[in-house]
């Protein structure tokens, strides 16, 4: 691969020659970097055995980890899936199109290599215009992670996905920033109780309000010990984080900056603006700790920053785990290989 082309969408309407463009390369089986609402995403036809394969070469991926399959209307549902319980209807219902992942049962359309050999797929219908026009465009089913190198935190910008992917894909679509900033919440229908795999941007307050019981598997908080125990085997990987160690650390703004400012070692700090007027030390804040909203909206580019900082460690404040604050700390949580320390 030489070239990655760069499309830039101003406007749905005006810019609808460079969306085509990107649905022919994909429909085509090639590789391109499409805005979603939550991150970006590295999408390939889902259908073009080839074309997944290459998804898994280019971004680093093990083959054990399966893709999310993105829809834009419920009879894609339906041919992918060989089983679709009342409860994927409730929650299509409610949070689709959105940053929500059903697993479900999968059908043979879908190859193992999407699967990740398991008997399940996982789909969600993005809500974002430019990601639905490709999609519809495209007129096939679109596997796509987020378009970041294995391990790296997610892209959010167009930018992200040229630091990561330049030169190795076929296009990247700039459609702005994502306005979620996290990816979408996983949850699987294929148990007796739904399970949440993966805290995103619906909350288990939303996903309860439709389906009462939902479990919240071991992996949101803990390390997993062992392979087989994953039902999301990409939680079992370490992610989304910076060449920077990365430690937790938790306390009140100003503990958290007392004990920032008094280390020893060359430190610096991942904070909330409200820490800011505490700390001594080089920091990246990501938004305010009375608006979780902004933390998730930030949190991914912040981890790009922290290697700028110039520091051989940065603690990191996280929010409590309640509605997306639950998604912020499980990335934080895998950022920082599970250390945590408290101030
Ligand atoms: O917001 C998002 O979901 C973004 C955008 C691009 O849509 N995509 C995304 O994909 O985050 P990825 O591949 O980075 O993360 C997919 C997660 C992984 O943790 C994977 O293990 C899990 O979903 N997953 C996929 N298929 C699964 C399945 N059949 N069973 C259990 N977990 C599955
Ligand atoms: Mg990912």
């Amino acid at each position: 691969m030489s070239k990655t082309v760069f499309y830039k969408i101003d406007s749905l309407e005006g810019d609808m020659p460079k969306i085509r463009a990107a649905a022919d390369i994909i429909r085509n089986g090639g590789l391109v970097g499409i805005p979603t609402e939550t991150v970006y995403g590295l999408a390939a036809n889902a259908l073009d055995e080839e074309a997944v394969k290459r998804i898994f070469e280019v971004k680093g991926r093990p083959a054990n980890n399966p893709l999310i399959v993105h829809i834009a209307n419920m009879i894609s549902l339906i041919n992918l899936t060989s089983f679709v319980p009342q409860a994927a209807y409730s929650l299509a219902e409610k949070y689709w199109p959105g940053p929500l992942t059903i697993v479900l049962p999968k059908s043979e359309v879908v190859s193992g290599t999407v699967s990740g050999n398991l008997e399940t797929v996982a789909i969600r219908m993005p809500s974002h215009p430019v990601a639905r026009e490709i999609i519809k465009q495209a007129g096939v089913p679109i596997a796509a992670p987020s378009a970041n190198i294995s391990g790296r935190p997610s892209p959010t910008t167009a930018k992200h996905v040229l630091m990561d992917m330049d030169g190795k894909i076929d296009a990247i679509v700039d459609g702005g920033e994502c306005s979620i900033g996290v990816e979408s919440t996983v949850v699987s229908l294929c148990g007796p109780t739904p399970r949440l795999l993966r805290p995103g941007g619906i909350t288990l307050y939303q996903l309860e309000k439709v389906l009462k019981r939902v479990e919240v598997d071991r992996a949101v908080m803990s390390k997993l010990k062992r392979a087989s125990m994953a039902a999301s085997p990409g939680m079992l990987h370490k992610h989304y984080a910076p060449k920077t160690k990365v430690v937790i650390l938790k306390g009140t703004s100003e503990r958290f900056a007392a004990h920032v400012n008094e280390l020893e070692e060359n430190a610096g700090a991942l904070c909330f603006d409200e820490d800011i007027p505490f700390l001594e030390k080089p920091y990246i804040s990501y938004g305010s700790e009375q608006n979780p909203e902004t933390l998730a909206y930030k949190i991914f580019d912040a981890l790009r920053e922290v290697d700028d900082l110039g520091v051989d460690v940065v603690y990191a404040h996280c929010p409590p785990t309640t509605g997306i604050g639950l998604a912020v700390y499980n990335r934080i949580l895998r950022a920082a290989d599970f250390n945590i320390f408290k101030a």
